[in-house]
């Protein structure tokens, strides 16, 4: 992956974190979508004072790019303002593996940026087909 395309997602991720709603844990994401058709889809958490209702930047950006068409995806990045790097939760890991096995992860956060792809962070996955 080009290191331009790397560099716009982690911008727009931490544009996306702008918009986190996260007052109960005051923890902020901000995550971006690439699909294989080029397009960049954001999203940010979205909390809930009934706590489970919370959802994770990682699955607003992926329903959104759902429900505009993308199925396939090339790479994501999450980011967040923290010294400790993110780490996407096993059911976002889930919810993308099912559209796209081959994704490369970025982990943006203060200290910088790691990269890391999805089949090693979930491996064996639980598919249908
Ligand atoms: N969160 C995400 O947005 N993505 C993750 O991968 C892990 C957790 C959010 C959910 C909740 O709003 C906050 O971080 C604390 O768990």
């Amino acid at each position: 992956m080009r290191k331009s395309t790397k560099n716009k997602l982690v911008k727009k991720a931490f544009e996306a974190l702008r918009y986190s709603y996260s007052p109960y844990s005051k923890y902020a994401v901000g995550c971006a979508l690439l699909s294989s058709d080029g397009r960049v889809f954001t999203g940010c958490n979205i909390e809930n004072s009934s706590y489970s209702l919370t959802i994770c930047a990682e699955r607003v950006a992926l329903f959104k790019a759902i429900s505009e068409g993308a199925t396939q995806f090339v790479a994501i990045c999450v980011a967040t303002n923290t010294e400790n790097p993110p780490s996407m939760c096993g059911a976002c890991r889930q919810a993308l593996i099912e559209f796209s096995r081959n994704v490369v992860v970025i982990y943006a956060s203060k200290i910088g940026v790691k990269t890391s792809n999805l089949q090693r962070l979930l491996p064996e996955p639980f598919l249908l087909q």
